[in-house]
């Protein structure tokens, strides 16, 4: 696959920050083992894997602007370009020594995603793509899964959790409807990836709500160039502004939407009557 400049640049940096990654994980499992834990640890990591990236990204194209988790958002001279970077994306699965975590980079063009980059350091598992170009996985060219049935789709989902995450009786009436419709529930704690995996066919579809930008960025070019639809829980374009995201082949994104509508109708019914 010939890959552009801007992609080269991209995937060095990932690999940089992968590196640091893949080192500092080396060191949470030997942290795991003390009372005090690897948190501060990881904290160190991801904002070291966020200047890694930020870094060589600048030493490539000083002027575009920068959105990154940790450090926010820097505007650059070049007001219609911006790099949307999540620098470890799978914080607690990291924290945990769970090797399912990714670089996220994505470049936006007046407003739009022109490239996107997700690479889990575990793995070496790299999926790009750029807009009209198609999206690969390590070099091989992935398509979404042409699957139409429910019963034998894969679908993952996030999951309320500690500290985070709205409307619980919401989530639970969503999650009931998913689990007697579809084959298999996952929920695997790295949303760039989750994206990822669905674009390569490994899941048939995807949802979650209370995202921000960088989970989404990268994974909403990818899924799209690799065939499939993505958009917010009402169908809509505000996948990044409303931090919530369906993702699919055309018949699992439809079904999945409308299963998600009919639960949330249900939630709604029951919590007006209790
Ligand atoms: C999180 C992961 C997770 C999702 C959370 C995100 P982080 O990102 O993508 O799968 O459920 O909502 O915040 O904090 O690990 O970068
Ligand atoms: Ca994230
Ligand atoms: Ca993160």
């Amino acid at each position: 696959m010939p890959r552009s400049a801007i992609l080269n640049v991209m995937i060095k940096a990932a690999y940089r920050a992968g590196r640091s990654l893949k080192r500092d994980l080396g060191e949470v499992e030997n942290l795991q083992v003390s009372l005090k834990g690897p948190r501060d640890f990881v904290t160190a990591a991801d904002r070291r894997a966020e200047e890694i990236v930020r870094e060589e990204l600048a030493k490539a194209r000083p002027d575009y602007g920068f959105l990154g988790e940790e450090g926010g958002g820097r505007a650059g001279a070049d007001t219609s370009h911006r790099w949307i970077v999540d620098p470890l994306d799978g914080t607690t699965n990291f924290l945990h020594g769970i090797p399912h975590f990714a670089v996220s980079i994505a470049l936006e063009r007046n407003g739009a995603i022109v490239a996107a980059l997700t690479y889990n350091p575990a793995n070496d598992d790299l999926f790009v793509a750029e807009r009209g170009k198609g999206a690969f996985l390590n070099d091989r060219r992935i398509r979404v899964a042409a699957r139409t049935r429910l019963a034998e789709a894969i679908v993952a989902c996030g999951l309320p959790h500690y500290g985070r995450g709205s409307d619980l009786a919401q989530a639970r009436s969503e999650i009931a409807a998913a689990q007697q419709h579809f084959a298999g529930l996952r929920r695997y704690g790295a949303a760039t990836l989750d994206l990822a995996w669905v674009a390569a066919g490994r899941l048939d579809a995807y949802w979650e709500r209370d995202l921000s930008p960088w989970d989404l960025a990268a994974g909403i070019l990818i899924v799209r160039e690799a065939g499939g639809f993505v958009t917010d829980l009402d169908g809509g374009d505000a996948v990044m502004s409303k931090g919530q995201v369906a993702a699919g082949n055309d018949t699992m994104h439809h079904e999945l939407l409308r299963l998600l509508k009919e639960a949330d109708q249900a939630a709604a019914k029951q919590a007006a009557t209790s």
